[in-house]
């Protein structure tokens, strides 16, 4: 409907309705950033959360009058000149006395009671091995977080602490105290911690020795946080109150329900304990759970809740005498290193693990470990035959930590690298510039059990009950061949596996059937090209919204697309140059997978 035919009416027009929808969208970015960040409630996928966040870039790009600082696109970029600032904390941020077993907590107890004359209750809070962070809320705006330092004096990395998920740039209160600085733990997600040392590894380049290095590596990051640290955000717990204004809390129990109202993430499994022996169960309860959480823990802090006892005990010059902390045993132990070997991934890149006498570590058997690359073998210095400290974390798999040189015999042997793949028996080939050896044969079985597997996986077209041990049985039995071929599965092909009984036969026909209808992003991914992982998928079927539009589109053509560079742009010309990548393409069209980037049609198929 024309308004006005004045062409700056309908500007004004236009621009009203692009800051209604930014400020709808920016409330709904928030509020769901809340449920997924804070809440652990999700209500709409990570997927819509996405088109969300894009959708709102596209308008701030065309709209630039409408960038505020506190938009949830602002996260992301900063000037370098605003970080490493010094910053003096309001009040010095202590550390923490340890205690190693029951007799250590009953003994911290016990001084606690005669301190305050009565038996006050605690909080048992998971202990997060990461960096202690100070964060500043001025009349409930982000304005400061800084690190610990030296206690007294931090660093101002507020540019990066802005990009974190969990830390909002504005309280979710109307009534936000006017000075709010609470102490929070930054740290690595295990899971992102795995992906991003599996991509250090292969691209040659040095890893991280463990989440708290690779948090402080990127907490303290001169560079302003880009689209790729982006993608893999820190996480953080909030854990302390350091001061508020304008509103009273009385007890640590108070300032968690109070954190986690105004949009503050704080760790999910704090307990409130009436006393001590009540405390105790809170930790075992814990302890029994460490591995099940999604990031490392250390140990637990036990807290006295009661803010007047807290002050009644006060601190002594380097920690606090209301709180300890309280550490698990380590989850390091040695064993014999009995061989290198290695495998093959999707890509063809070979990677060396350990081969060990089994070993006990943190009550699991374990008899191989990850050593990423040849150059981390190198670096770390093993020799085949050496006695090495190998250390679990969580579900994480076990890694070489080091060898214990003085245990050598003299017969220990240095790792060669292969020269033809285990799996093939083709020729391995480094290429100029890369620190990755291949293998060149893109037939490798051991390369299509892994695309298939990548195909199926979850940020990728999502088939459940399609998972490593299935598709190696499909492929013995020669019922797949490549991705294309799975959704040419039938009942009867499937009845042939062990372990497959109507109901799993039926289950994941099921979700071979709901794959095709997945957004062509995630197929983009499943296709495993090289440097497409999810945000650049998104971007580019977002550019050019149809397989066949992608396949055909030239370089020139991908790299005109917003957010997609070059590099991309002939990664994803090459692969859909190759003959196979083709008729790879043409398969999965006959199959009935979704080709476009248009919203699936209610009526179904
Ligand atoms: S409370 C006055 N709670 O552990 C100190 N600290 O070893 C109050 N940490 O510097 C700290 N998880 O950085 C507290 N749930 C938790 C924690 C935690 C990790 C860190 C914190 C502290 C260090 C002491």
């Amino acid at each position: 409907m024309r308004v006005s035919t004045a062409p700056e009416h309908q500007d004004e027009a236009r621009f009203a309705d692009a800051r209604t929808r930014v400020e709808e969208l920016r409330a709904k970015i928030e509020y769901h950033g809340y449920r997924y960040h804070v809440l652990g409630e999700p209500e709409v996928s990570d997927h819509d959360y996405d088109v969300l966040s894009r959708d709102l870039a596209s308008l701030e790009k065309e709209y630039p009058e409408l960038i505020t600082p506190d938009s949830p696109t602002q996260r992301v970029g900063a000037a370098p000149s605003e970080l490493f600032a010094p910053v003096t904390h309001s009040s010095r941020l202590l550390s923490l006395d340890n205690a190693f077993d029951e007799a250590d907590l009953d003994a911290w107890y016990a001084r606690v009671k005669k301190g305050v004359g009565r038996e006050p209750g605690v909080v048992v809070e998971p202990k997060i091995d990461g960096l202690s962070v100070a964060v500043v809320y001025e009349k409930g705006r982000l304005t400061r977080g800084a690190t610990r330092g030296d206690g007294a004096r931090g660093e101002d990395v507020t540019a990066n602490i802005r990009t974190l998920r969990g830390v909002p740039a504005k309280l979710r209160t109307e009534a936000p105290p006017a000075w709010l600085e609470v102490r929070g733990e930054v740290f690595f997600r295990l899971e992102d911690f795995e992906r991003m040392n599996a991509e250090l590894g292969e691209a040659g380049k040095p890893l991280f020795a463990n989440p708290r290095n690779a948090a402080a590596g990127h907490l303290r990051q001169k560079d302003p946080p880009n689209r790729a640290t982006a993608a893999r955000p820190l996480s953080i717990y909030f854990h302390g109150l350091v001061k508020v204004e304008g509103k009273k809390l009385d007890s640590y129990a108070e300032v968690l329900e109070y954190l986690r109202t105004v949009g503050l993430r704080v760790h999910p499994d704090a307990a409130v304990c009436a006393d001590l022996a009540a405390g105790k169960k809170a930790v075992a309860a814990i302890q029994e759970r460490r591995h099940a959480l999604d990031h490392e823990i250390d140990g637990v802090v036990v807290k006295v809740d009661d803010f007047a006892a807290q002050n009644e005990l006060g601190a002594t010059s380097k920690a606090p005498r209301w709180a300890i902390a309280y550490k698990f045993p380590a989850e390091e132990q040695t064993t014999r290193l009995n061989d290198i070997q290695v495998n093959v991934g999707r890509t063809g890149a070979i990677t060396p693990f350990a081969v060990l006498e089994p070993v006990r570590v943190g009550g699991v058997t374990i008899g191989m470990a990850t050593l990423h690359n040849a150059q981390e073998v190198e670096r770390k210095g093993v020799l085949i035959g050496d006695t090495v400290v190998v250390r679990r974390a969580g579900e994480v798999i076990p890694e070489v930590v080091a060898p214990i040189p003085s245990l050598r015999k003299g017969d220990e042997r240095k790792f060669e690298m292969p020269t033809h793949c285990p799996a093939c028996g083709t020729e391995l080939v480094r290429p100029e510039g890369e620190a990755v050896t291949r293998c060149p044969s893109y037939a490798c079985p051991a390369q299509v059990h892994g695309r298939i597997v990548h195909f199926a996986s979850r940020g990728a077209m999502e088939i459940d009950h399609l998972g490593e041990s299935t598709v190696e049985a499909l492929l013995e039995r020669k019922l797949i061949g490549d991705v294309g071929d799975v959704f040419g599965l039938e009942k009867e092909d499937l009845a042939t596996l062990p372990g497959f009984k109507d109901k799993s036969i039926k289950n994941l026909l099921d979700a071979i059937e709901g794959a095709k209808a997945r957004p062509i992003d995630r197929l983009l991914v499943g296709l495993g090209i090289r440097h497409v992982g999810g945000t650049a998928a998104i971007r580019i079927a977002n550019g050019i919204p149809s397989m066949e539009g992608i396949a055909a589109a030239s370089v020139e053509e991908l790299a005109a697309v917003d957010g997609v560079g070059t590099v991309i742009a002939q990664a994803v010309h090459e692969y859909f140059h190759r003959q196979d990548s083709q008729a790879l393409v043409a398969k999965l069209r006959e199959a009935g997978v979704r080709r476009t980037g248009e919203r699936k049609k209610a009526e179904g198929h």
